[in-house]
């Protein structure tokens, strides 16, 4: 499919998170010069930036084969089991959402991470007993928006935990030109900066907005996407100066208009918009957070003199924020 193409296949197409790729680039080098698998890997950070790309990047590097699952489709020992006993030496094992592995199937992931075996319990009561299976050595890839939900032995065995950050302006226009040459769409540069501007410091984000707007350019003008159309599109497709989208809005605005700013906990804000509370924390927060439009408090989340600018409205003049 497209998402697929537009994929990087090596670490030096790869676009941003260059400190990543740089420590990546030696620990590949040096497993390779040993001929070992490379160490587990742990990629975490807030979702779109890449890390199953990244993954699949470091796969190729290694000149294995990448095999995909995640935390919620391993149901039980023994999937995980089957997945692991049919990798070929040094293969790459990727586990998405890693943070939603059962205890069960943790318990089974130590030994095969540490030792590259398997011990199984078979029969029950009186008769059941472990048997002890040796695997190929392999890495595991885990990926996680939320570092923290890991189990501390979990992440503990992790030799190359590795954050991936939010993209800056020129690495995500580098990225939408990238991307526009693949799907073979003329843009202009200041067209690729305003998206960048707008894509919310994620790829996927700016991926998405350039599929749009690369429709709008076809169908409404001559196909080449400039900056004027660029615009034109992305304020049809209600996307703001900041990137910011209609659920960005509702959380805000809820905020300032239900709870007058905050503080106000993440679940009564999520009640109160209709939004799962683990979206609003894993998705929308964490850009929130990073421009300044929200802040986290113990006493609960606090809408920024900023975010009331955005808005082009006053902050509630009541000395709140002195209690
Ligand atoms: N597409 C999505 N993420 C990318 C990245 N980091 N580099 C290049 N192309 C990408």
């Amino acid at each position: 499919g497209f998402e697929q193409s537009l994929r990087p296949q090596r670490l030096g197409q790869y676009i941003g998170q260059d400190r990543v790729k740089h420590n990546l680039g030696i620990f590949i080098e040096a497993a390779k010069q040993r001929e070992e698998s490379l160490d587990h890997v742990l990629l975490y950070g807030p979702p779109g930036l890449g890390k199953t790309t990244l993954a699949s990047v470091i796969a190729n590097e290694m000149g294995v084969n990448f095999r995909t699952t995640s935390g919620p489709a391993i149901e039980r020992p023994g999937d995980l089991a089957a997945i692991v006993s049919s990798l070929e030496p040094g293969d790459v094992l990727f586990i998405d959402e890693i943070h939603r592995l059962s205890r069960a199937v943790e318990e089974v992931l130590y030994p095969a991470m540490e030792d590259f075996c398997l011990d199984i319990v078979v029969g029950k009561g009186p008769e059941a007993r472990s048997i002890r299976f040796d695997l190929p050595p392999f890495t595991l890839i885990g990926a996680t928006t939320r570092a923290g939900s890991l189990s501390a032995p979990l992440r503990d065995r992790f030799g190359v935990p590795l954050r991936l950050d939010y993209y800056d302006r020129a690495a995500l226009a580098e990225i939408v030109v990238r991307s526009a040459d693949i799907f073979g769409a003329p843009i202009t540069r200041e067209a690729a900066e305003e998206m960048a501007m707008r894509s919310r410091g994620t790829p996927r984000i700016a991926n998405r907005l350039l599929r749009r707007v690369r429709d709008f350019a076809q169908v409404r003008g001559n196909g080449q996407i400039t900056l004027p159309t660029a615009q034109e599109a992305l304020e049809l497709l209600q996307v703001d100066s900041h990137g910011l989208d209609s659920i960005d809005h509702k959380l805000l605005l809820s905020m300032i208009e239900r709870f007058r700013g905050g503080p106000v906990g993440l679940d009564t804000i999520a009640a109160s918009i209709g939004e799962e509370s683990a979206t609003i924390e894993d998705v929308y927060e964490p850009y929130l957070l990073q421009i300044g439009f929200l802040q986290r408090t113990p006493r609960g989340r606090v809408a920024t003199p900023r975010a009331y600018e955005h808005f082009g409205m006053d902050m509630p003049d009541d000395g709140r924020r002195n209690e």
